[in-house]
């Protein structure tokens, strides 16, 4: 199968904060940006192995700045580390003050994709071309996440 570059699947997404999207401190639902998250990963995921793709886990994912009413929220999204089936998606999320332009990172997080065929099964992704030391660098800690991961599935399956 053909290798591909991070660079082709990589992506950003903007979205503006709007009324139905927060509650009553004006603020926005922590669960509106998961669903950002997942939607701007899955497209990247599939951009990626060009297939169906499902999320398979999300890593713990922390709002660390409110998000406010009129805000901009930009999602930035690659695939950081593929495997046979299964593909690990960085994204991060940030809030910019449309008046002043600050702009400051709220969220970030893991989520690994499973492409599967026409039945339904698990099926190979491409090979991921690492262009960059950035990249580089993302691949490595993602097959460090992604192993760590196994092991806790292992675990909690003994258990039960
Ligand atoms: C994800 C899913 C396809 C895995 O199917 P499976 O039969 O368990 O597949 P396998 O055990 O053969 O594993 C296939 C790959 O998925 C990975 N995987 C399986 N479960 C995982 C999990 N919980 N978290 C992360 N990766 C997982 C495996 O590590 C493996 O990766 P690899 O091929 O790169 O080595 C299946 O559990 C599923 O369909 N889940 C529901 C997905 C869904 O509906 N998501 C939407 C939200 S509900």
């Amino acid at each position: 199968m053909e290798a591909k570059a991070v660079s082709a699947s990589r992506a950003e997404f903007t979205h503006l904060v709007l009324p139905p999207d927060t509650n009553a401190l004006g603020t926005i639902f922590g669960g509106r940006i998961m669903e950002w998250v997942d939607i701007a990963a899955a497209i990247v995921s599939q951009r990626h192995c060009r297939t169906t793709a499902v999320t398979a886990s999300i890593d713990e994912l922390h709002f660390i700045h409110p998000v406010r009413l009129g805000d901009i929220v930009i999602l930035k999204v690659s695939v950081n580390y593929v495997h046979k089936s299964s593909m690990e998606i960085g994204v991060s999320v940030e809030a910019e003050d449309p008046r002043s332009g600050l702009r400051r990172q709220t969220s970030s997080a893991f989520l690994t994709f499973v492409a599967l065929d026409e039945a339904g099964k698990p099926t190979p992704v491409p090979p991921l071309i690492l262009e960059t030391q950035e990249d580089q660098k993302r691949f490595e800690a993602g097959r460090i996440r992604m192993e760590r991961r196994k092991q806790q599935r292992l675990k909690r399956q003994k258990k039960g």
